[in-house]
């Protein structure tokens, strides 16, 4: 496989994450965003980066082959001094790369940098019939905890999302 760089995103690669989402939105139905729907203005992109660095309970990583973005994970800490020790994750890869195992290695680092950042619980959605994500979040150990009934709508067909966690400290 050629060489894939996995590094934490940083705010000159703000147009270049732009671009990414713009893409990889329209490669899934399983993406929040389809096809070029990332409108969001490059400083509020920029200031997102910023602060996902400046917070102690987020983190934004990216691979990249040759300078492209080809994949993306996100861990958003929740806001609040009662939530803080809880995160969100997220994470997308580009088509062409689709199994190579970019997201088992960007889950396995999103998932040693929560331990780090003392985190508790990581909590992620997942449209029910997305087979390989769901293969993919069992693999690195998270359960199913519940079912969002006609969470998730796309191309006219609304989909229940299934809602899993990661407990890192039991
Ligand atoms: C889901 C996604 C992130 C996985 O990334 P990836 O780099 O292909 O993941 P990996 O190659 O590390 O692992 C994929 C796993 O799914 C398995 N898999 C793939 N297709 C599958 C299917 N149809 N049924 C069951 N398992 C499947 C693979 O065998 C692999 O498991 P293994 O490592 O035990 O062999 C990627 O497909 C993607 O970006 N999809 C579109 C966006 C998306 O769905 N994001 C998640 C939203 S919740």
């Amino acid at each position: 496989m050629e060489n894939i760089l996995i590094r934490e995103a940083q705010i000159e690669d703000a147009e270049e994450m732009i671009s990414y989402l713009n893409i990889v939105g329209g490669e899934s139905d399983n993406l929040m965003i389809g096809p070029n729907g990332f409108n969001v203005p490059v400083e509020a992109v920029k200031r997102r980066i910023q602060a996902s660095h400046d917070s102690d309970n987020s983190i934004i990583l990216i691979a990249l082959s040759e300078d492209k973005i080809i994949a993306r994970a996100e861990l958003a800490g929740y806001q609040g001094g009662r939530l803080h020790h809880n995160a969100k994750f997220s994470i997308s890869v580009r088509k062409d790369y689709w199994n190579m195992k970019i997201g088992t290695r960007l889950m396995t680092e999103i998932i040693e940098s929560a331990k780090q950042m003392n985190l508790h619980n990581i909590d992620l959605e997942v449209v029910a019939d997305n087979k390989a994500a769901i293969a993919l979040y069992h693999k690195m150990g998270f359960s199913d905890i519940g079912v969002y009934k006609n969470y998730w709508f796309a191309n006219n067909v609304y989909k229940d999302a299934i809602l899993m966690q990661k407990c890192l400290q039991e």
